[in-house]
């Protein structure tokens, strides 16, 4: 009679079982321990098949290792320096969510060697390139600042702050100097839109959500990142525009990280940033705090509304103001309104609800309050902005009139 016994081998975990046809001198070898009555031939076949059974199942393991090997080489450039996290990281290229090390060599092909066709602008920090990584769009910076292993510390927490108000920093190079690769936002800057030419006029509306994407992008690293952030170099020129006409702070962190780069731990907090954005307790005596970042988020809303310079020139180039003062005399005056108006950005053509443009200006008059402490939050701003927006829309939608009809209407 034939019989089957699960006679299980170490591989039997890959399925292998040994068909036992003798099964009467292998109960009697189970039962009587080396008894005589096995033929030296049935113990030659168990010998030769438990053989073969290792044998195939140190090859199948081999085999599946290898292959899980392989599938990891291909999804992680750099295994060493990432760090999975979510679901995204099952997906390849560089939009995957893990901080990302990439080769000088890669960065010299995706910018034809940093070539002057590929760079898009030049920054305090240094130039950047446009590039195309690993089928992606990206900007790179080429820095100034120098690495250390604290530096490069910082870098891998900041490429791992996600939100949608703030340009994402995807990776970073260390070879020959450092490099910094951000996700590609098409737009230009919010300067550009401004103050350059080559852009249509921004409409009330998209100023207004500019602004409020802008403080929900501060906001956010105010007060939920770990560790939070200052941010230190507000200015219209590190507020990117997308093809949206969505805002995104660009640059956060980066003053952190040049002060780690190049100022000695014993100075205090080195100033950084830019004139006409700086409130007075950080020009004069280097004090920093999140206020720091409300007073220069005032004169972008100041920027907005007029579309002028944070520093303000005469027509005759003689004589120089700042947003600040302009806007505080206008505010100050008998009937600020229609002073306002002299103030408001010439191509917005009249279209806009003048009270939403006077609430805005004075919200920028309140960030940028000499005393840091009598300035708002950017969880306030934030909240001030999304009432005068959907006030607004509100109007123009229910209403179905532009900002024009209402104000004749
Ligand atoms: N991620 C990016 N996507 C597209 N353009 C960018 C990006 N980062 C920077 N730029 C462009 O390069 C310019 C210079 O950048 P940067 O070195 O940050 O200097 P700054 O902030 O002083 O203007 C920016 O003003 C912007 O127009
Ligand atoms: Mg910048």
């Amino acid at each position: 009679m034939l019989l089957y016994r699960g006679y299980q081998t170490s591989a039997s975990k890959t399925g292998w079982f040994v068909q036992l046809t003798e099964t009467k001198a292998i109960n009697s070898y189970i039962l009587h321990g080396t008894g005589n009555t096995l033929s030296g031939g049935a113990v030659a076949g168990i010998v030769i098949a438990c053989i073969v059974i290792l044998i195939v199942g140190i090859w199948l393991v081999v085999i599946y290792y290898r292959r899980q090997k392989m599938r990891k080489a291909k999804s992680l450039p750099c295994p060493e320096d990432s760090v999975q996290l979510g679901s995204a990281s099952q997906a390849e290229g560089i939009k995957v969510n893990r901080s990302i090390q990439f080769s000088y060599e890669e960065l010299c092909d995706a910018t034809h060697n940093f070539s002057m066709e590929h760079k898009i602008g030049q920054g305090g920090f240094g130039s950047v390139y446009y590039a195309e990584l690993r089928g992606e769009k990206a900007a790179i910076k080429k820095m100034d600042a120098k690495a250390t292993q604290e530096f490069l510390a910082e870098l891998k927490v900041l490429t791992h702050v996600h939100h949608l108000n703030l340009v994402h920093l995807i990776g970073y190079c260390v070879e020959n100097c450092l490099f910094l690769v951000y996700e590609f936002i098409e737009n230009g800057n919010l300067s550009q839109h401004l103050h350059g030419t080559g852009y249509e006029p921004l409409s009330w509306t998209s100023r207004e959500r500019i602004a409020l994407d802008s403080a929900r992008g501060l906001e956010y690293i105010h007060e939920h990142t770990v560790p939070v952030y200052v941010h230190r170099d507000i200015k219209s020129a590190n507020i990117l525009i997308d093809k949206d006409l969505r805002a995104k702070v660009a640059d956060f962190g980066l003053t952190k990280l040049t002060e780690i780069g190049t100022a000695s731990r014993s100075l205090p907090t080195r100033v950084v940033g830019t004139f006409g954005y700086m409130p007075p307790e950080y020009a004069r005596y280097g004090e920093v705090s999140p206020k720091v970042d409300v007073y220069a988020f005032g004169i972008v809303l100041y920027e907005l509304i007029s579309a002028k310079e944070a520093i303000v020139r005469s027509t005759e180039f003689t004589d120089t103001t700042s947003l600040v003062c302009l806007f505080e005399e206008t505010l100050s005056m008998p009937n600020p309104t229609e002073a306002l108006e002299e103030l408001i950005d010439p191509r917005l053509a009249g279209d806009y609800p003048v009270d939403s443009v006077l609430k805005m200006a004075n919200l920028a008059k309140s960030c940028t309050h000499e005393e840091p402490s009598m300035r708002p939050t950017m969880r306030s701003v934030v909240v001030a902005l999304m009432a005068l927006s959907s006030k607004d829309n509100e109007l123009t939608r229910g209403l179905e009139l532009s900002p024009r009809e209402l104000r004749s209407g």
